[in-house]
C-alpha cells in the first residue's frame, strides 16, 4: 500500500504523519497520534463514538480518510476545553448530571452537543434528542445526557464560538 506524509491540524497543533492511502482518520488520531479520547466502536458510521469536529462540523472519523482532511481544523475531545486543567461547560454539565457510565460514547456526545449549541444555543429537548440521534449510548444513559446538554445550554456559558 502506498504511503504518504501528510500534515493534520488537530486541536490547533500540527502533526506530520505517514499514512496509507486508505488509512482512516480514527486510526491516525487514536493509534498514530495517541489521542485516545476518540473511540472506535462500529467502524461503519453507525454509532457516533468516533465523532470529531472538522471545520466545526461533526464528522465520523471511522469513515473519513485521513488524507481527505488535510488543511482542515480538526477538534477532538482533548481540544474542547478552553485551557489545560479546565473543562468545557458541556463537560462540566456531564459531570454534574453523572451523564457518564462507561464513558465510551461520551466524547462523541459532547462534540455533537458542542456543534448543536453553537448553531442553536437554546435547543428544545426534541432538538437535543434529534442532534444526538446518530450517537449510540450502549449504557442507555440518554436521560442524563439530554439533561446535561440542556443544563449546558441553560448555563449561558456555552459555545459562543467554535472550539
Ligand atoms: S466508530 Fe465511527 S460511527 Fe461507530
Ligand atoms: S456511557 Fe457507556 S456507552 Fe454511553
Amino acid at each position: 500500500m502506498k504511503k504518504e506524509l501528510i500534515t493534520l491540524t488537530i486541536n490547533r497543533e500540527q502533526y506530520d504523519v505517514v499514512v496509507e492511502d486508505n488509512e482512516l482518520l480514527s486510526n491516525v488520531i487514536h493509534d498514530t497520534i495517541g489521542m485516545t479520547g476518540t473511540k472506535y466502536g462500529c467502524g461503519t458510521g453507525e454509532c457516533g463514538a468516533c465523532t470529531v469536529l472538522v471545520n466545526g462540523e461533526p464528522v465520523l472519523a471511522c469513515i473519513t480518510l485521513a488524507k481527505a482532511v488535510q488543511g482542515a481544523e480538526i477538534v477532538t475531545i482533548e481540544g474542547v476545553a478552553p485551557e489545560p486543567g479546565k473543562l468545557d461547560p458541556i463537560q462540566e454539565a456531564f459531570v454534574e448530571q453523572a451523564a457518564i457510565q462507561c464513558g465510551f460514547c461520551t466524547p462523541g456526545m459532547i462534540l455533537v452537543a458542542k456543534d448543536l449549541l453553537i448553531r442553536n444555543p437554546k435547543p428544545t429537548e426534541d432538538e437535543i434528542r434529534d442532534a444526538i440521534r446518530g450517537n449510540i449510548c450502549r449504557c442507555t444513559g440518554y436521560t442524563s445526557i439530554v439533561k446535561a446538554i440542556q443544563d449546558a445550554a441553560d448555563s449561558g456559558l456555552c459555545c459562543r464560538s467554535k472550539p
